[in-house]
């Protein structure tokens, strides 16, 4: 039997999957590392963390790999997006990355949009300059870190250092590419115009691929450390959201996909790359041959939830905090959660609003902030679910993966929020079997992903929205989406007080 290996290099662990040639998870292993905040809105990793763990991961694995490591053919990636990894003159990491969930550059944003112009930003990146995105990242560094900034050779994003460092190899991919607000997005390059206008040396920009391109093998020397084979194949891969879509085949026009990891994200397949969102949601290049997608952002989805517990119910597990939300009414007794604990991409793409519980009542107890948790989080999707469906979506059926897709009530929510059926999958590996698929597509086991597609990925169960549900869940989507205009002047006020 052949495998391949999915990496996903996320911003809590590093997920790793062995995939056989039925597609069949037959080991995972997974390493965590720490995010760095050192103030308010800042967000970092150590890029060596990532290779660290990514080999300790690897070498767990391979220790209980009862096969040959020949067997094992290719190995792909899957990494959290938009992280600025800047590298020197011999790759070297000249400061810790600045992650995709890191909001200091608001200024480094309207330092773009001056410079380029709102409007041919969105003409040559489709999309608009957002804090979270890399270029705003890079001109923060040069802005206040112009030292380091002038020794700087090159920029890659999360995974690419990892391949880097397996490899010896540096590349960027296009899906990844497309969240650096420096990529024509249709005409897949490097845009010279964007460079120039913002005084950026279009030489640290590096040489671009596609996801599934074969970019070299392991090198000796992490063999020798993992046990992995240096014939084992290495393909690009992609962004996480990219690769989540392949890992649940979401492949052709028509398809939907909600993933909840750490941020959220509504992600629907998109043939072309000449549509106008106006920048109302992302729209990047997929990891698919000539494909692109759309999707709309949460920021702090499992991580609003995963806050909560930590605050509120230390002492008890995710699945304790959860056992009892069914039996409290939708709506959880008049309670509305808005999930703005790091700020909000879609549809505010405000970076200084924050969170509220509204309506809270002596009466309420644990169970029903947690309801009210687990609905903000949807409503917020919602808000994204509406901007696709109001350019033209046909939403009836979504895909669910990462932490929604792990609770049985939470996935009635979400149908009943989305008015749309459910598919949970058998198994569930989201962003990182889509890299294992990209690995066993560049390997030819398969003629196309889709093919790959068929063969890999099973739908369990689907789940229906209850018609009454619906009702009353739309009545609060009203009441939830006022909370934002409600809440702005006052979180405004309150930036002050803030660290
Ligand atoms: C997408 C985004 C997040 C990260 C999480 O634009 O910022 O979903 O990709 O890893």
């Amino acid at each position: 039997m052949k495998y391949v290996i999915g990496v996903d290099l996320g911003t809590s662990s590093v997920k790793i999957i062995l995939v056989n040639q039925l597609g069949e998870v037959t080991q995972e292993v997974s390493k965590f590392y720490p995010l760095i905040q050192e103030k308010v809105g800042y967000s970092e990793q150590k890029p060596d963390d990532w290779v660290e763990q990514t080999i300790a991961g690897l070498s767990e694995l391979l220790k209980n790999f009862k096969g040959n490591p020949e067997d094992i053919e290719g190995l792909s990636f899957s990494g959290q997006m938009h992280g600025l990894v800047l590298l020197g003159e011999n790759d070297e990491v000249l400061r810790n990355a600045i992650l995709w969930n890191d909001t200091r550059t608001t200024k480094e944003c309207e330092e773009i949009n001056e410079q380029v112009g709102k409007e041919r930003l969105l003409n040559i990146t489709k999309n608009i300059a957002l804090e979270g995105f890399t270029l705003p990242k890079i001109l923060w560094v040069k802005n206040h870190e112009l030292e380091i900034f002038t020794k700087a050779k090159s920029f890659v994003l999360p995974k690419d250092y990892v391949r880097l460092k397996l490899t010896g190899h540096l590349h960027m991919e296009y899906s990844d590419a497309a969240g650096t607000l420096l990529l024509d997005i249709a005409d897949k390059a490097w845009s010279k115009e964007i460079c120039e206008l913002l005084d950026i040396d279009p030489e640290i920009c590096p040489p671009l691929v596609d996801s599934y391109d074969k970019v070299g093998s392991i090198k000796a020397e992490i063999a020798e450390a993992t046990g992995l084979s240096v014939s084992t194949k290495v393909f690009a891969g992609g962004a996480d959201n990219a690769c989540g879509a392949i890992g649940t085949g979401i492949l052709e026009e028509g398809k939907t996909l909600v993933s909840t990891g750490t941020s959220g994200v509504v992600l629907s397949y998109e043939g072309n790359g000449d549509k106008e969102f106006e920048g109302k949601v992302h729209y990047f290049n997929h990891a698919v041959p000539k494909a692109f997608y759309t999707m709309g952002v949460t920021l702090a989805a499992g991580y609003s939830l995963s806050w909560f517990k930590n605050i509120f119910a230390k002492e008890i597990n995710f699945d304790e905090l959860l056992a009892d939300v069914d039996s409290v009414p939708v709506g959880s007794n008049g309670l509305i959660f808005t999930p703005y604990i790091v700020g909000e991409r879609t549809p505010h793409m405000d970076a200084s609003i924050r969170g509220s519980f509204l309506g809270m009542d002596a009466s309420h107890d644990i169970k029903q902030f947690a309801r009210a948790v687990l609905e903000g989080i949807t409503f917020s999707l919602n808000e994204s679910v509406e901007i696709l469906r109001e350019n033209g979506k046909d939403i009836d059926t979504i895909v669910s993966i990462g932490g929604g897709a792990k609770n049985e009530s939470w996935l009635q929510i979400q149908a009943d929020i989305f008015n749309a059926n459910i598919l949970k999958m058998k198994s569930e590996e989201g962003p990182a079997m889509g890299a294992a698929m990209l690995a066993a597509y560049g390997c030819g086991w398969f003629n196309s992903l889709k093919e790959c597609a068929n063969e890999f990925l099973k739908v369990d169960k689907v789940y229906q929205p209850i018609p009454e549900n619906v009702v009353k869940y739309k009545g609060l989507f009203a009441i939830y989406k006022k909370v934002y205009s409600s809440t702005r002047e006052l979180n405004q006020q309150l930036i002050d007080y803030r660290k």
